[in-house]
């Protein structure tokens, strides 16, 4: 009988191989969490420079003190789906002030923005419909995509003309046309161009679905998104977005003006088939949400800080994949480098994500800093500094004659 595992042989050799140099990437442990942007790590005081952390919110007193008295209140977790006993007052009044602050006529909410783009795809679209998603999009896209039966058309990421080549070509075919995309996306940091979805959408009589988290209290005037950013916020069919970001929590939504959204609540398998939030994770985003909204100030640190770091790594010659947003992903020639990369941060007491194939589009190795509104100018300074030294390092490393320290985009 062949090995269960075997399956995974590949993905099982790569990742020992890299383990023979050092930590291991993908189990990095908070040992102890002091704030939204220091750890300790590895037994050592860490400034966390990615995390999605943006709004520096997971410590507010506020938001602690509304989860501490929710789970007093209303005990640990609801131990039911929402459809039988797992339906509070609170997941109620959450879902009236997520609609509200997204100018909508409802929202639903999810235990995870995982399973929200779960539940809105899967309940959204059938076999006899066709999703067209952006191709850089999230893997919970992609996994609604396929339980949700529908025929799935990629097109180009971010590139409208390559969408509508393709809704052109399906003129006829199927019944319903769903568009995916994403307000800005995780990997790279870069942003749809949502109006000229909108348009297209128009045009060929499609839906239009935006998962916003990662653009969820960072862009548009009230932090609705980057549809809000466009000018184009009413005219998006359906939202997605997820509180384990901006928001501070776990948890997700997903949010509609159309007439027949609620209907979800008994057609969406993803909805109706898991235990709802805990009543600690409804109650801190209720009173982030509210914060959100009354004052702009963290997201306009947010976006000082993140032009603060943005300037300091190009100016050290790093490759930035995207304009400035507070998704900062350093581009590095392959996994090696950017492993070693990687490890000389968390060495030296900065934590960053590192991602690497197959989690990136087009094959691209990263290190990918997101910025909180948290980050003092401090900690600014030394996550740049760290980096100057790394990128001195990886100089120093570079073949002879003509020192490179990155590379060419491979795309
Ligand atoms: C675009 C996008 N959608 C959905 C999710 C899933 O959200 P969560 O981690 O809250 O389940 C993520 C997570 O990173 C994401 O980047």
């Amino acid at each position: 009988m062949s090995d269960i595992f075997d399956k995974y042989g590949d993905v099982i050799a790569r990742h020992d191989q890299l383990l023979e140099t050092g930590p291991d990437p993908f189990a990095v442990c908070l040992e102890e969490v002091y704030s939204p942007t220091e750890a300790k790590v590895n037994g050592r005081h860490t400034i966390l420079a990615g995390t999605n952390n943006y709004l520096g919110i997971t410590f507010d007193p506020d938001c602690v003190e509304a989860a501490a008295n929710a789970i007093r209140r209303h005990g640990t977790g609801t131990t039911g789906s929402r459809i039988a006993n797992g339906t509070y007052t609170e997941h109620r009044r959450l879902e009236l002030e997520l609609a509200s602050f997204m100018a909508c006529r409802s929202a639903m909410v999810f235990p995870t923005g995982y399973q929200a783009n779960l539940g809105m795809l899967v309940g959204l679209a059938g076999p006899r419909d066709v999703m067209l998603i952006d191709a850089d999009s999230h893997s919970s896209i992609y996994d609604g995509a396929r339980l949700s039966g529908a025929t799935v058309v990629r097109f180009r990421h971010n590139d409208p003309a390559d969408l509508e080549r393709r809704l052109r070509r399906l003129e006829g075919e199927g019944e319903c046309r769903l568009i995916v995309v994403e307000g800005i996306y995780s990997m790279l940091g870069d942003r749809a161009p949502v109006a000229d979805f909108v348009e297209l959408k128009r045009k060929y009589g499609a839906y239009l679905l935006v998962d916003e988290a990662h653009s969820l209290g960072v862009l548009g005037e009230t932090g609705r998104g980057a549809a809000e950013a466009e000018g184009v916020a009413d005219e998006v069919d359906f939202y997605v977005g997820t509180f384990s970001k901006s928001l501070g929590s776990v948890g997700g939504f997903g949010a509609s003006n159309h007439p027949k959204f609620e209907s979800l609540r008994y057609c969406s398998r993803p909805y109706m088939y898991t235990a709802s939030s805990a009543p600690s994770n409804v109650a801190s985003v209720l009173t982030t949400l509210r914060q959100i909204r009354e004052d702009p100030s963290r997201r306009q640190r947010l976006w000082r800080n993140a032009q603060a770091i943005y300037d300091r790594l190009s100016e050290q010659g790093f490759e930035i994949c995207a304009p400035m947003s507070p998704i900062i992903a350093v581009r590095l020639p392959d996994v090696e480098t950017a492993y070693y990369a990687w490890s000389r941060l968390l060495e030296a007491g900065v934590y960053v994500n590192l991602a690497v194939p197959p989690g990136t589009p087009h094959g691209e190795c990263l290190l990918r800093c997101s910025v909180s509104a948290a980050h003092s100018d401090d900690q600014i300074g030394e996550i740049c500094q760290r980096f100057g030294l790394v990128a001195r390092d990886l100089q120093a490393k570079a073949p002879a004659p003509e020192p490179r320290l990155v590379a060419q985009a491979s795309d």
